[in-house]
């Protein structure tokens, strides 16, 4: 080109040929830029997509959106027992189905489904919520690891084990904030923190959804429930979400915000009201929110009968209305309520429906089928060698469920260091109701038995060696008034060197529908606690429940507790190896444990008051109660280690930062104590004065750290303008110039360094 230019300069007919140069490069620009504005890349599964849905007819259409409970696993009210599910299928009147597992009956299923006109495949759909066959903690509890890969390591090994079983689709994982324990389903979710749980919800999609959809060992997740489900009244199943709509985009939706950029399938509705309006027939939450700013390309399914239930909420007059109210706000599939496959049809020829509202939602429903490569082979997870082969093979996977309990465990007592006991002791006496048993799932688990799961008992049996001897006594049940077994456990007790005693809640007593309005440890347990303390021997509790519990008695008397939350198949072997000292506890609670049932709802990241106490000797006309502390029993991100950790050298790298610019803080961590262990540090920040109130503190940033006995490490954390931004009162995405605290420490009512920083525009 250059060689041209100089040549032409010249040459007499310089004028004519630039001109026409230059008019060349201009149509070859336009040329350019007009085919790049044009010329989208083909998305062949779109084209599929579209091809298919001009084959179908209106009521095929309509049969996508429809699903079906089997009747072995019952996760709802039944609906119509008289409709003939399979000749559903045969009509194609059925897109998917739920609660039916194992390659030869889903295998059954889906051919009848190839019996169809279009022979177009099922999906099938099964609460995976912590493991398929071999069961991990539960979600609350293994977020207590604060170990992001141990638990997409988990969820991985669930996505491979349910796809091995023919399972295409899980309910899971639940991203609902929950700072209410009376809710039975905070052991479904991440806890009360938006920025843990946003991060868990990503670590979960992507560990349940491998590397992709149409990979063999991959499933579809499905981030529920959206939204507001943990906000209901007075810890309620079910009950109404009335928070504002700050609340809703800073607090409740950045979870699902996460799952969705983390790429996950679909995403549940919930059977709440939001702000008055039921989330299935909330236009605004799955149109204007999800599918409109987030630009989901999933589809959403309702809960199970939600649709059905807007009629019971007074939000539709019947059935049809329901129908016509859900699918227009957005929910694409009909979990059970028989609403859509009875009404949609006739909506649409009635014109109360466009079609197209149809089209887009059995579109989005048949690219997932295409995703998962159902119409190349409608078998293709209906392997039975693989099956057997998959769910026959799970050392590796026993191994990191015992991995991921150990790290689950919180330590939240250790007096006079009586953790980690000796392997050398003489006699240790295993009291109490969760001593011996194997009911060590916690709610939603599939497939793994209880006689398979590792009890305490057993757990220490294989960890102590022939010198040591477990004398056992129960002690009570869950919910004995009667003090009848006290007797022989405190007999038991004396004759040992250590007493180590198991109580808490039955596994039953959380998942959905389990809400309590007392969450002390039922029955006579802590009374039992007390006659174990009367003995004088050191004693350790383990607790085990799916929620935070009150029990005020045994935090202040027993030497060492361990909250051990539901651990699953490993049980027994994860809590020996943390008693024994072979994994020094690194959990931090992922909730606020309150001190008692009055406090609630209390949370660390609460926003500020006009009238806080700031010294709590001047009480008087402050935002206090009168008969007990502001203060939690246990606060979130509490939990110790044998070790001890100090905090030094905080550093920030400016002290102004402009919104383009990345403020860099850096410290010194050292293990000051004499055990190798792993610290979970935790940054908060501030932000102190803002056109709404903001909360006294919030996590943004934590990382985990192993550290050997004397060694020290250097910790940089990045903080950035998302990190300093919130949705203001006009719901706008703002970070707002101004002084911000940092704050960073070993759990959040425990800081050990302190900073200021400006952000300047
Ligand atoms: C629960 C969902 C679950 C569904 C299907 C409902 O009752 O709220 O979380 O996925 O049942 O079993």
């Amino acid at each position: 080109m250059i060689f041209y230019l100089t040549t032409l300069t010249n040459d007499p007919t310089y004028c004519t040929k630039m001109k026409t140069l230059l008019s060349c490069s201009l149509l070859f620009l336009s040329i350019v830029v007009f085919a790049q504005k044009r010329v989208r890349p083909v998305d062949p599964i779109d084209q599929k997509v579209k091809a298919l849905l001009a084959k179908m007819t209106l009521e095929e259409k309509v049969g996508q959106l429809n699903q079906y409970s089997g009747t072995r696993d019952v996760t709802g009210p039944a609906g119509d027992k008289t409709t003939n599910k399979l000749e559903d299928i045969k009509q194609g009147k059925v897109g998917a189905m739920l609660n039916i597992r194992g390659v030869k009956e889903i295998r059954a299923v889906q051919e009848v489904a190839m019996q169809s006109r279009l022979k177009i495949p099922l999906i099938f759909g099964l609460d995976v919520i912590h493991g398929f066959r071999v069961t991990f903690p539960v979600p609350l509890g293994e977020t207590a690891s604060w170990d992001l890969n141990a638990i997409e390591l988990s969820a991985r090994y669930t996505g491979t084990q349910a796809a091995a079983a023919g399972v295409n689709w899980t309910f899971a994982p639940m991203v609902d904030i929950a700072r209410d324990p009376r809710w039975g389903r905070v052991m479904e979710g991440a806890g009360e923190d938006t920025y843990l749980g946003s991060l868990v919800a990503k670590a979960r999609v992507r560990g349940l959804q491998g590397k992709g959809l149409g990979n063999l060992d991959a499933i579809m997740a499905c981030a529920k429930h959206f939204a507001a489900y943990g906000a209901g009244l007075a810890g309620r199943e079910y009950a109404a979400a009335d928070i504002s709509d700050q609340t809703l985009l800073n607090v409740y939706l950045p979870p699902f915000k996460a799952a969705v950029d983390a790429g996950v399938a679909t995403l549940m509705n919930s059977f709440n009201t939001v702000n008055g309006v039921p989330a299935t027939g909330n236009s605004y939450l799955q149109r204007d929110i999800l599918k409109g700013q987030w630009q989901f390309k999933g589809f959403v399914v309702s809960d199970f009968g939600s649709i059905g239930e807007l009629v019971a909420h007074g939000y539709a007059e019947n059935q049809e209305d329901a129908a016509r109210l859900a699918i227009t706000a957005g929910s694409d599939m009909d979990m059970e309520s028989r609403s859509y496959i009875l009404n949609l049809t006739r909506l649409v020829k009635e014109r109360k429906i466009p079609v197209s509202v149809i089209d887009d939602a059995a579109g989005r429903i048949l690219r997932k089928k295409f995703e998962l490569g159902l119409f190349d082979d409608p078998y293709r997870f209906c392997n039975e060698e693989r099956e057997k082969q998959v769910l026959g093979d799970l050392n590796e996977s026993l191994e990191a469920a015992r991995k991921v309990g150990a790290k689950s465990i919180v330590l939240l007592k250790n007096e006079n260091q009586v953790l980690p006991l000796s392997k050398k002791l003489k006699s240790i006496a295993v009291i109490g109701p969760l001593a011996k048993s194997n009911d060590l799932k916690g709610g939603w688990s599939q497939g793994w038995k209880n006689d398979q799961i590792v009890s305490l008992y057993e757990g220490l049996e294989a960890k102590v060696g022939n010198g040591t001897k477990l004398l056992y006594a129960r002690g009570c049940n869950f919910n004995d008034t009667l003090r009848t077994g006290f007797a022989e456990a405190v007999e038991t007790a004396k004759n040992a060197d250590v007493i180590i005693a198991a109580i808490g809640e039955s596994s039953g007593m959380t998942g959905e529908a389990t809400s309590r309005t007392d969450i002390s440890i039922p029955g006579v347990q802590e009374d039992l606690i007390k006659a174990l303390v009367a003995t004088g021997k050191p004693l350790v509790v383990l607790i085990m429940s799916g929620r935070p519990l009150t029990f005020n008695y045994t935090a202040d008397h027993a030497n060492s507790i361990l909250y051990t939350w539901w651990l699953g198949s490993q049980s027994g072997n994860s809590m020996a190896d943390v008693l024994f000292g072979d994994y020094n506890p690194s959990g931090k609670l992922p909730i606020t444990f309150p001190r008692v049932l009055g406090q609630i709802p209390i949370y660390y990241n609460e926003l500020s008051t006009g009238r806080p106490l700031l010294n709590p000797k001047d009480r008087a006309w402050k935002s206090v109660y009168m008969d007990q502390p502001n203060t939690p029993k246990f606060a979130f991100g509490y939990g110790l280690s044998y070790t001890t950790f100090e905090y030094q050298n905080l550093k920030l790298d400016k002290t102004k930062m402009k919104g383009t610019e990345k403020l860099t803080v850096t410290m010194d961590l050292t293990n000051t104590g004499k055990y190798a262990g792993e610290e979970v540090v935790q940054l908060y920040l501030q932000d102190k004065f803002a056109s709404i109130a903001r909360p006294v503190k919030e996590l943004k940033d934590f990382q985990k750290v192993m550290l050997k006995p004397g060694e020290t490490k250097k910790l940089s954390f990045v903080i950035d303008k998302q990190k300093l931004s919130f949705f203001n009162q006009k719901l706008k995405w703002v970070a707002e110039p101004g002084e911000f605290k940092l704050m960073i420490g070993t759990a959040s009512d425990n800081i050990k360094l302190k900073s200021n920083f400006e952000l300047i525009n």
